[in-house]
């Protein structure tokens, strides 16, 4: 990253936080000073403040095992009692937990007390289906209470849960329960998307029977919810409603170690299998209760609060799950898209049940912002008092469109960073203490330490781009990937040590600011989700028409990114299908292997790749012409003529 120096904010704009937002929020300007004063004895405060521990800790950090972090490590904690029980016992059991909107308008809304009952039954179900702490149960499943229900039942038994995202394949979802070793998948018959039932349980069955059989899988778990038709394997599969009616309603959380295991959650890396993050117990929902109760300034018996993020990320396992159920938060969760049945649907659901506190993500905003405000002008959202984005830069443009049309020109907005891998946000403003600048993610979260190095691990100057690292341990980081303890260390440590390095580009204003430039490696952001360059290349290269592919994230208005891909054809194969033809066979072709999210937007069928002369495809040059840039510096590819050539295909 050789950039000129430029300590000019891209954007001058500032905005401080309402006068009575300050007064009342949460956290004060003092945080800062506390956390830098207290160093790791900030976050066993907050540990002992936020969560109620069967057996206190004396412990706080012990990095002696780098980079394997243990926290608080010879305390014991029931993650669901956190979230459930005890708010419940504090006589909070009437409050709702859960105001669940379906698609189709259907809705229910389950107090503490309510959802607290239905854990305890779903805890009783798994144990009776044999699986006990340390198993890992695989959850494919749509937007549904049941969801919250099952991530919370697997966690208060000490299991351990995988969510897989239920727009993934039937491929990536065997792979997924394959790498961990499932013994359970929850699933349902289907779910509500665009108007439609979208099936589930067809996919998992497909995922348990290819290629002679999943090896670990013992039963699966059906929830009832497309009503849509689906097979049965009598000795394998149940139906959630009917296990669920005859399970004992009581059930008494045991204490777990805070580094039991809670979930695995898989996400792209930059070859073509995904990483099973590890994050574990008593670190975790320190830090994402944390996070949710500062960031968000959540005043839980008043606050309304909708992230809008799907459970088979991390921001739903985060800020719709364990962050918000901790801190006895009320909630929304959609099931649907947000154009259905109307494009106003979001705003009428924050409307309808006076949302407070609305988190999602850029591409969301943007695209609202492509139909106009009259859609969200014509809803009642006053209520709203603070606005959240997360998962991709955010310009100023669309920050200023959030800001004026959602938050009526007044509400602040956090501009959240954070990973899979850091398990909860690590840089953004404090609602009430930050002056806000649109388009950066602004300060490290009291008790995160950030810094962004050059190449050799030297501080870069204010103003110059750089490489985004986490310098110490922190209560939410990653413990490890699934099965992998080398690609662990050498993903995130190899290049600076004992610091953590995101694969972000960033740099930093002279206000100090910081400002987040996207990754350096072969990973896309498309819409706020993560995907890798080499896992779409693998799909493509295993169609039998292709020869060889080279995919980019190109730069796109409305998705941040989007995935490009040149690809040449065997030579038997050119000539027999028309170019869109092939092209359009190949994007159908990706989505079922890999999942809808990651269908190129564009796929070009070029007669070669440009490579240096080591053989390594040079994608920055591909991404030039995918951005219809001039191409760039060329003097490592060996033939300078395959460019002019890609360059006529695609103008
Ligand atoms: C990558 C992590 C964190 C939940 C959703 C994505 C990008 C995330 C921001 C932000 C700029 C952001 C980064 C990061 N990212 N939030 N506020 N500003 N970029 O989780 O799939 O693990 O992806 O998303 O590039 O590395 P993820």
């Amino acid at each position: 990253m050789n950039e000129k120096i430029d300590t000019s904010m891209p954007d001058e704009r500032s905005f401080a936080p309402p006068a009575d937002f300050a007064a009342n929020a949460i956290a004060q300007a003092e945080i800062y000073d506390r956390a830098q004063s207290e160093g790791v004895e900030f976050w066993a405060n907050q540990a002992r403040e936020l969560l109620h521990w069967h057996t206190p800790f004396t412990e706080t950090l012990d990095w002696s095992d780098a980079p394997v972090a243990k926290w608080f490590a010879d305390g014991a904690l029931n993650v669901s009692y956190n979230c459930l029980d005890r708010h419940v016992e504090q006589g909070r059991g009437e409050r709702v937990a859960l105001h669940w909107e379906g698609e189709p308008g259907d809705s229910v809304s389950l107090t503490y007390a309510a959802l607290t009952e239905q854990v305890k039954r779903a805890a009783n179900v798994l144990l009776s289906l044999g699986i006990r702490a340390g198993d890992r149960v695989a959850l494919y499943m749509p937007l549904i209470p049941e969801a919250v229900v099952a991530m919370l039942a697997v966690a208060r038994i000490g299991a351990i849960h995988s969510v897989v995202f239920g727009g993934f394949s039937a491929e990536s979802l065997r792979n997924r329960a394959d790498d961990a070793g499932a013994k359970l998948v929850i699933t349902a018959d289907g779910g509500y998307r665009k108007g439609g039932v979208f099936a589930l349980k067809p996919v998992v069955d497909q995922a348990l029977a290819s290629d002679g059989g999943q090896k670990t899988v013992q039963n699966v778990l059906v929830v009832r919810r497309g009503g849509n038709d689906i097979e049965w394997i009598d000795n394998r599969d149940l139906w959630w409603h009917e296990v669920m009616e005859s399970a004992s309603p009581e059930h008494e959380a045991q204490p777990f170690p805070a580094e039991q295991p809670l979930f695995i959650l898989y996400t792209s890396g930059t070859t073509g299998k995904p990483k099973g993050i590890l994050h574990t117990s008593g670190g975790y929902l320190t830090q994402a209760a944390f996070t949710h109760k500062n960031i968000f300034d959540l005043h839980a018996e008043s606050d309304i609060y909708w992230c809008t993020a799907d459970v088979g990320w991390i921001t739903g396992h985060s800020y719709v799950v364990y962050g918000p159920l901790a801190n006895g938060a009320t909630q929304v969760i959609y099931e649907g898209t947000p154009d259905t049945p109307h494009p106003g649907r979001w705003w009428e659901i924050i409307q309808k049940y006076g949302v407070t506190i609305f988190y999602t993500a850029p591409t969301a905003i943007r695209s609202f912002m492509k139909l106009g405000s009259e859609i969200p002008d014509a809803f009642d959202l006053s209520t709203l008092r603070l606005l959240g984005s997360v998962g991709e830069p955010i310009n100023p443009e669309a920050w200023m469109w959030y800001r004026d049309v959602i938050g009526a020109g007044k509400t602040p907005i956090v501009d959240t960073w954070w990973q899979t891998e850091t398990g909860a946000i690590m840089i953004s403003a404090l609602p009430g203490v930050t002056s806000l600048k649109p388009g950066s993610a602004q300060v490290a979260v009291p008790g995160i330490s950030i810094d962004i190095l050059d190449d050799d691990g030297a501080g870069v100057p204010d103003g110059t781009g750089g490489l985004l690292v986490i310098t110490e341990p922190w209560p939410s980081m990653l413990r490890g990937i699934w099965g992998d303890d080398e690609r662990f260390r050498k993903t995130y440590w190899q290049k600076f040590g004992d610091k953590y390095f995101a694969g972000d580009g960033a740099k930093r204003d002279r206000d100090g600011d910081i400002w987040l430039l996207g990754r350096v490696d072969d990973v896309m952001n498309i819409s706020g989700h993560r995907l890798s360059t080499a896992e779409i290349e693998s799909s493509l290269v295993a169609h039998p028409m292709v020869a060889e592919a080279a995919v980019v994230g190109a730069a796109d208005e409305l998705t941040g990114q989007a995935v490009v891909a040149f690809v040449i054809l065997l030579a038997s194969e050119v000539g027999k299908l028309e170019a869109a033809e092939a092209s359009a066979e190949l994007r159908t072709h990706v989505a079922q292997q890999i999942g809808a999210i990651a269908r190129p937007a564009r796929i070009f069928i070029v007669p070669e790749l440009p490579k240096t002369r080591s053989g390594k495809i040079m994608r920055r040059l591909l991404q030039d012409v995918a951005e219809g840039r001039e191409i760039g510096d060329t003097t490592t590819l060996t033939d300078q003529s395959v460019l002019n050539i890609i360059n006529a295909q695609v103008n």
